[in-house]
This record gives structure tokens, C-alpha cells and sequence, in this order.
């Protein structure tokens, strides 16, 4: 392995600035030259990167976003675009990858390693964590911070005015962050695009709450939920109890920001793990956490393997709700 690329490709997360420092710095130091591609896949289509030295990751591993920045590119899914991301490659000597990426840009570097015989490595990031093969995705942390952060606050206005308010989190097909929130948060109610829900159900449940003695309710909504968005949800509520309901959606607030410790450390873990993969031979494989260790798994994992969401804390959640 003489030259190494890498990309963050899809949605951004906090955690990606300390893996990159990571990859950068490993590789050198093991006499590997390193190039950043900019912008994801488009940058490897449009031939856009250039080289990193240890001066040009310094001062990042506290920095939100991606230095490198990031697209979404459907245009990776043909071929042909992915012929052209091979010819760059080739023409640039490049002679291993490394794709830091959420389940989509992963499925994306599977199809990039079965048309080229580049080796590749993978590092799951999303705030949503849901990449499969891995128990952790860079960025699931930070965002779980804050937003946590954001409901405590929230919490006051909830209590002072004894308001029940619904907080939107992201989570376009997974419940894990709003379910991490809502634990942390103490929230009375959790809804999550994994389980069916029952209006009626979730009614009777905060007024359960209220029949206890508690003044102010938070129900967390991962915004993929089957019952619609927050807003959705809040008119089927009103519909059928006398609440005085607040929505609030927390958005991109989620994406940004300085990562936690453990998205710094996590993403040094990650990043030189995709290296030392590549320095063994090792090709198509995620760079995962398991069990609390480091270790590779089969790329392909990352979009098939559904992670189940932990059925100890959803029933955690609702006994700590009453
Ligand atoms: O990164 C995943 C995610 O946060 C989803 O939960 C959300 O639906 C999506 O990104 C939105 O991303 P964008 O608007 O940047 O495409």
C-alpha cells in the first residue's frame, strides 16, 4: 500500500473530522501517502482530491462537519459514473480506499469494490446509527447529546406552563436516537418507526401520568414514525384529549456541532482500523464495534443486517415513564 483515498460521502454527523485526522496521520506515519476526495462520491467522479499531510488535519478533532466535505450522489448508483470514479483511481495510483459513510454510501462502496479491484474498507457514521454489522456509528453520540440538551430546556417550559409537548428527532427509517433520547430525557412517551402506533393508546398513557401527580409530559417522535411527522401526530392527539400541546422539531441541530469524547475517540478507533485493514490486504470490509471491540466485519453487513432496536430499553422507557 503505497496511496491511500478517502471520502465521507451522505449526510454529515459529528465524529468525521476526528476519523479523518485519524486516517491521515495513521497512514503517514506507516509511509502511506493520503488523499482527501472532496465532496463524497462526486468529488471521485469529478476527479476532485488532493493531498493531505499531518498539518491539514490539525486543529479538527473538535470540529463538527467534515473537512472534506460531503454529498448525497445519486448518480454513483450507475456504472458508468462508477467507471469513471475507477479511472480516477487508477490515473492518481491510488491503490486503496477508505469511505466513511452512513448504509446508503456503503451499499455504494460495495458496488464500487465488485467493478474495481481496488481494495476498500468501510467506517459506518450516522445519527441515526442504524449502519448494520456494527453496534456503533460515528456521530450517534454527539447527536444523542444534544438533543438531550435541547429536551432538558424544553422540559422547563413544559413544566411551567404543565404543557405536554412532542419533540421531533431525526430517524428516518430508525428509532435508535429517539429512543436513546428518551431515555435520557425521561420521556413519557416514545415513538419510533419500528413499532405500529396507537393514538389511543399513547392518550391513555399520559394520562396515566397526569392521574400520577406529573405536571408536564414529553413524548420524543423519530421523525419516520407510521403515524406521521409531529405535527401529524400532534392533530390526531387534540383530536382526542384536551392537552395544551407544543411541537417542537429539533432538526439539523442534530448534525452539527462539536463531537462528545466518545465520537473523537470512536472515530480515531475507526480511522485507524481502515488503515491497518488495508496495510493487512484485507478488501470489502467495515470497520465495526462489536461487543465493545474494534474489528472487521463483511462490507455488505452495513445495508443488509437490520439491527434490531433493543427491546430492554423500549420496556425500560415505559416503566420509567409511569
Ligand atoms: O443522516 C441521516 C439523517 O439524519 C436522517 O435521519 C434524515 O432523514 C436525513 O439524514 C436527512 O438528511 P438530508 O436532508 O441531509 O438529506
Amino acid at each position: 500500500m503505497n496511496r491511500l483515498a478517502l471520502l465521507t460521502s451522505g449526510g454529515d454527523c459529528p465524529g468525521l473530522n476526528p476519523c479523518i485526522r485519524s486516517v491521515v496521520r495513521t497512514a503517514l506515519a506507516g509511509g502511506i501517502e493520503a488523499i482527501g476526495v472532496h465532496r463524497g462520491w462526486r468529488g471521485l467522479i469529478d476527479n476532485d482530491m488532493e493531498p493531505m499531510d499531518a498539518r491539514s488535519v490539525a486543529g479538527i478533532v473538535n470540529l463538527g462537519g467534515t473537512v472534506l466535505r460531503s454529498s448525497r450522489c445519486p448518480e454513483f448508483r450507475e456504472a458508468a459514473a462508477r467507471e469513471q470514479a475507477i479511472a480516477n483511481l487508477a490515473e492518481r495510483g491510488i491503490d486503496g480506499l477508505i469511505v466513511i459513510g452512513g448504509n446508503g454510501s456503503l451499499r455504494g462502496a460495495c458496488e464500487l469494490s465488485r467493478q474495481a479491484s481496488l481494495p476498500l474498507i468501510g467506517i459506518p457514521k450516522t445519527i441515526d446509527n442504524d449502519v448494520g454489522g456494527t453496534d456503533y456509528a460515528l456521530g450517534f453520540d454527539t447527536a444523542v447529546n444534544t438533543a438531550v440538551e435541547a429536551i432538558d430546556k424544553i422540559r422547563d417550559t413544559a413544566t411551567s406552563h404543565e404543557r405536554l409537548f412532542l419533540v421531533e428527532v431525526m430517524g428516518r427509517d430508525r428509532g435508535f436516537l429517539a429512543l436513546e433520547v428518551a431515555l435520557a430525557c425521561g420521556a413519557e412517551g416514545v415513538l419510533v418507526p419500528e413499532m405500529p402506533t396507537d393514538i389511543a393508546a399513547l392518550c391513555a398513557g399520559l394520562e396515566r401520568c397526569r392521574e400520577a401527580g406529573k405536571v408536564s409530559s414529553i413524548v420524543v417522535v423519530a421523525e419516520g414514525d407510521d403515524a406521521g411527522n409531529a405535527y401529524e401526530i400532534a392533530d390526531k392527539i387534540t383530536a382526542q384529549s384536551d392537552y395544551e400541546l407544543r411541537v417542537a422539531v429539533l432538526g439539523y441541530i442534530q448534525r452539527g456541532g462539536t463531537p462528545s469524547a466518545l465520537d473523537r475517540v470512536q472515530g480515531g478507533l475507526f480511522g485507524k482500523a481502515a488503515v491497518d485493514a488495508l496495510v493487512a490486504g484485507e478488501t470489502s470490509k467495515l470497520v465495526a464495534k462489536r461487543n465493545g471491540e474494534t474489528t472487521l466485519v463483511d462490507l455488505e453487513l452495513a445495508w443488509k443486517e437490520t439491527r434490531e432496536l433493543p427491546a430492554h430499553l423500549l420496556e425500560l422507557a415505559r416503566v420509567l415513564a409511569s
